[in-house]
């Protein structure tokens, strides 16, 4: 059994999960919208990567013996400046996620749920390599600034980007 309090912060993160799903659905949108189908791709990607992360979680709780409450997800934003604005969102974001798995570690650990940390531990691993793909790409788009066959060949390399669900353990 896990505890009431840490159970209530797993359903919050279990929100905060798919609300990063929604944010990169409505991202995806604007690329497609924008013409550069490449970064809709890899956006999407991020999307489904994001919901497998809330649905690992929510099959943790119901493992645990907790119970899944659902809450409402919040409108995400769906007008950028750039597709540079974009991905300093996203990077912004996935930093506010660190934030939030690591005080869920925090609550694990006062709740001397060893379990449970011993869970989120993949969340922490999975952090590191999300900020470190954002930052990659907010690099090279920072490179390309405002070069159109750039951008076009920049579009092309994000295409090619494939979701795989990782491996459960
Ligand atoms: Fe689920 Fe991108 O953090």
């Amino acid at each position: 059994m896990i505890s009431k309090k840490l159970n209530d912060a797993l359903n919050g993160q279990i929100n905060a999960e798919l609300y990063s799903a929604y944010l990169y659905l409505s991202m995806t949108a604007w690329f497609s919208a924008k013409g550069l189908p490449g970064f809709a791709i890899w956006m999407r990607c991020q999307a489904q990567e994001e919901l497998f992360h809330a649905t690992k979680m929510f099959d943790y709780v119901n493992e645990r013996g907790g119970k899944v409450a659902l809450a409402a997800i919040a409108k995400p934003d769906s007008k950028w400046d750039s597709p540079l604005a974009v991905l300093e969102q996203v990077a912004k974001h996935e930093e506010h996620v660190t934030r939030l798995i690591n005080d869920l570690v925090n609550c694990a650990l006062d709740e001397r749920d060893h379990a449970s940390n011993i869970f989120l531990q993949w969340y922490v691993t999975e952090q590191v390599e999300e900020e470190a793909s954002v930052g990659e790409v907010l690099s090279k788009l920072k490179m390309v600034g405002k070069d159109s066959a750039g951008m076009f060949a920049m579009d092309l390399e994000m295409g090619k980007r494939v979701f795989t669900p990782p491996v459960a353990e």
